[in-house]
């Protein structure tokens, strides 16, 4: 570290005060380098993956502001940070490929600052790729420590020359209360617990994202009611597995408790959350979302597989018969509810016969919609050992089967809603044509209707004209 501008003895030892003595740091750096240039410089954060991702982006974006960087989404700007996903191989693919992208730009603007992040950081065979085949990336980091993006921004910034690397195996405390700039003013993602214990035989997450930690009530209360003061009606609050909130807490806590408590706090209009593993489904939850009337009447809840012997290999804990129960459970106390789920196709040993059963429970279950994935080998998850039986071409037949079948329930349930009037969040103008705005119902289905942009946070009454598969067109009403 550079003394001149950073006095060790100055620096705090507590969080998060300590990051907020780098940002200011980081504030005197970027305007000396600014000076120089005769311009501002700016920054990119670009998110892959989940919600998860997304939200710790808006962390990144308001550490970058804070130091005076000006946001813009074009990678050619002066500092880009890439908030990488590693879910599935395509994941880490999409980041490798764009890599290349930067690399050459930088031959030609050498002054440009490259950072990575996020969870495919966390595994030493990306670090080692990148050390070898991408020598020009100066910083990367994991999921554990983002919250010292700070500290680290500043060596980076005083050692431009050198790859500074900083990932931890697990996390420690976790850290409130650093600056967001949040991607949109009227909704928001909050963070209610980290980290992941389920170990589903095929899923990386909890290796990348360690052991889950919730934060406490009061944090994410408050957290709530501030971005609430500042405009925001929308919250979706996240975590692997939300349904096993305030397990670990020393307060008495759960979180059909924590949901009626948000649902209380004044400016917010509605709660989405995600994700709930169906095993933890409980019936208190149920019925919070029943009686909370700001809780949106929809639910993600991942079926994975609908073969009972599958979901055992992956370690779900739950067969299909208990997962068409929960299905049941939520319908008979909130019938109107809207159930979105994520299915893997062709895990390993998967036969025709266990797929047969996930269609099977996919016409029972009718979801509104579905997302699909083949199943991809992470090394170091138990499914990776186990021996693949289905050929490419039968997973890809059957991924095909699979898509077709839930669009077209998808497509049938978002006709049967045509002609009704329903509550829509008015979210932004339209993008291609300006008479319009555009909204969100409960089920996060898309709304185009004509109106004006101050109606932009408010929630209204608007009648579903026309499905158009996808989305509707509407109009307001009254
Ligand atoms: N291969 C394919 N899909 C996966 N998912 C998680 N791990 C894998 C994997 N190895 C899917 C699950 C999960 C969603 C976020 O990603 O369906 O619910
Ligand atoms: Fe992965 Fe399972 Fe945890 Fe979801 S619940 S993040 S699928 S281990």
């Amino acid at each position: 570290m550079n003394l001149d501008v950073a006095d060790e003895k100055n620096i705090p030892d507590s969080e998060p005060e300590r990051q907020y003595y780098f940002m200011d740091l980081a504030h005197t750096l970027v305007e000396e380098e600014s000076k120089r240039l005769g311009r501002k410089l700016t920054s990119c954060v670009k998110t892959f993956g989940c919600q998860m991702n997304a939200r710790d982006s808006e962390k990144l974006a308001g550490i970058l502001s804070y130091a005076g960087f000006v946001p813009t989404e074009d990678e050619h700007a002066d500092f880009v940070i890439y908030n990488t996903c590693t879910v599935r191989e395509n994941a880490n693919n999409k980041v490798y490929g764009r890599l290349g992208g930067l690399g050459n730009e930088k031959k030609k603007n050498p002054q440009k600052m490259i950072a990575l992040c996020g969870c495919m950081m966390q595994e030493s065979q990306v670090i080692e790729r990148i050390k070898e085949s991408y020598g020009f990336i100066n910083l990367i980091f994991g999921t554990h420590n983002i919250y010292k993006f700070p500290e680290l921004l500043c060596e980076s910034l005083q050692k431009r020359d050198e790859l500074i690397i900083d990932v931890w195996d697990e996390g420690r405390d976790i850290v409130e209360d650093l600056p967001a700039k949040r991607k949109f003013s009227f909704k928001s993602g909050v963070n209610i617990m980290f980290g992941c214990d389920n170990f589903c035989s095929y899923c990386i997450v909890p290796y990348v994202r360690g052991r889950e930690r919730s934060r406490r009530p009061k944090d994410i209360l408050r957290e709530i009611e501030g971005l609430a003061s500042d405009g925001v009606r929308e919250v979706m609050l996240l975590g692997q597995n939300v349904n096993s909130y305030g397990k670990k807490l020393d307060e008495d806590v759960t979180f059909a408790e924590l949901l009626r408590e948000v649902n209380n706090i004044d400016g917010i209009k509605r709660i989405r959350f995600m994700t709930s593993h169906p095993k933890d489904l409980s019936d208190e939850l149920i019925f919070a979302m029943r009686d909370c009337d700001k809780v949106c009447a929809h639910m993600h809840l991942p079926l994975q597989s609908g073969s009972s012997r599958i979901l055992k290999e992956m370690n779900r804990h739950y067969d299909a018969a208990q997962y068409l129960n929960a299905v049941d459970r939520l319908r008979s106390a909130i019938p109107d509810i809207a159930i979105s789920t994520d299915i893997i196709v062709g895990f390993p040993g998967e036969t025709e016969e266990d797929f047969l059963e996930t269609l099977n429970v996919v016409k029972q279950v009718k979801f509104d919609s579905a997302f699909t994935f083949i199943y991809s080998k992470r090394n170091g998850t138990p499914a990776a050992k186990i021996e693949d039986h289905a050929t490419e071409e039968e997973i890809k037949d059957r991924f095909n089967r699979l898509l077709s079948l839930v669009q077209q329930i998808g497509e049938r349930k978002a006709k049967a809603l045509e002609g009704k009037v329903m509550e829509v969040l008015v979210e932004e103008r339209n993008a291609q044509d300006a008479s319009l705005l555009t909204g969100r119902l409960e089920n996060n289905a898309v709304v185009h209707f004509p109106g004006d942009a101050s109606l932009i946070g408010e929630l209204l009454n608007v009648r579903l004209d026309e499905c158009k598969g996808f989305y509707y067109l509407g109009s307001l009403v009254g």
